[in-house]
């Protein structure tokens, strides 16, 4: 018996690339793929996502895109990892190509090494990148690289129609756009472009969370979390349930008790807070939510063997990542990355 689980939609991805497309035609997407493919585990999501025909990827590390790129993709952007020259000549054969985010990098002789390049360029997130302003920097760096320079890019602060900053950092990125060859691939835009669009000149475009099924409503999500009820008691009114008895049961109720807990990722402030499913009841969870097990009220239905959605729709009910997000005040992003590696993620 599979005590948890977490199962990652195929049709979803593949639905979530086709919507992509649809809303942003004029611009290739570059599947962002980092940690682990958000949460749902490379292995698991590349598959259907090259059968989706997406070829290009972005990961943040080296070590990922040589993982990447052993899962088939063609096309692999680090996006602020510094190259080991070591290994150049195996990521030019695989077509893996790194960001320069970083002005000392050439003092560090990354121009030399023989692969390809996209330069990111700081427009006022001030994460990573060369400065908008360091215009003998990017003339340079353009200029060294030459055809191995394929690429310019950005990462936005904030993307909305009538947000000032955005107009900002699209207003310095364009001055440094000037500054290249009209011939580079030009990628400037996250998941946020679903709501507005991308610039005319971008040639691509970076989506991460919409991949995975948030913020906006054409995307489904494509994670559920499931997890098998391994022990169910009732308890008389009056009693209390887990650590301080932070639940009180107001009548005699059945407790049913999942072995996922805050080790597997399931939040501490989800206690009181979360719903699960159960065939087409919904549960609410009661109790302090412990390291390895979790506890909710159920109808006298709900048996041991019973398979609970923690995060996902049932029937009548859903806790989705954005549910869950709202109800601890984080962002999907952070619950589905938070996802501990002992879920095992199985691609159905
Ligand atoms: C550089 C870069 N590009 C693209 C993305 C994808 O962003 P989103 O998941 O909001 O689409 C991220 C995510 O943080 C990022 O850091």
């Amino acid at each position: 018996m599979r005590l948890k689980w977490a199962e990652i939609s195929k049709n979803s991805l593949k639905h979530n690339v086709k919507a992509i497309r649809e809303m942003l035609p004029s611009a290739e997407i570059v599947a962002v793929v980092k940690d682990n493919a958000y949460g749902h585990d490379l292995a698991a999501t590349l598959p259907a996502l090259l059968e989706a025909g997406v070829t290009k990827y972005a990961v943040v590390y080296q070590r990922d895109a040589l993982m990447v790129s052993e899962l088939g993709a063609p096309w692999v952007l680090v996006l602020d990892d510094f190259p080991d020259a070591q290994l150049a000549e195996e990521y030019a054969r695989r077509g893996i190509r790194f960001c320069i985010t970083d002005y000392d990098w050439i003092e560090r002789g990354v121009l030399e090494l023989p692969i390809q390049f996209h330069l990111f360029i700081d427009t006022g997130m001030h994460r990573e990148g060369v400065p908008w302003y360091a215009t003998d920097a990017i003339k340079k760096i353009s200029a060294d690289l030459g055809s191995r320079l394929e690429g310019i890019c950005t990462h936005m602060a904030h993307i909305a129609k009538d947000s000032e900053l955005y107009r900002l950092q699209l207003q310095r990125f364009e001055e440094a756009l000037c500054l290249v060859p009209d011939s580079l691939m030009v990628h400037v835009s996250s998941s946020g472009a679903l709501h507005v669009g991308v610039p005319s000149y971008a040639t691509h475009v970076r989506p991460g969370i919409a991949l995975y099924g948030y913020t906006h409503p054409e995307v489904k999500p494509v994670l559920s979390l499931k997890a098998t009820v391994v022990h169910a008691r009732d308890v008389d009114e009056g009693d209390g349930v887990s650590y301080g008895w932070r639940w009180i049961a107001q009548h005699r109720t059945r407790v049913v008790t999942v072995p996922v807990g805050y080790a597997d990722g399931y939040n501490r402030l989800l206690t009181n807070k979360a719903r699960a499913g159960v065939n087409d009841f919904t549960l609410e969870q009661i109790g302090t939510v412990t390291m390895d097990f979790t506890m909710f009220k159920a109808p006298s239905e709900v048996r041991v063997g019973d398979v609970m959605t923690l995060l996902g729709e049932w029937g009548t009910g859903r806790f989705w990542a954005d549910d869950w997000a709202e109800a601890i005040g984080t962002i999907p992003y952070e619950v589905l990355t938070g996802l501990s590696p002992r879920i095992p993620r199985i691609a159905v």
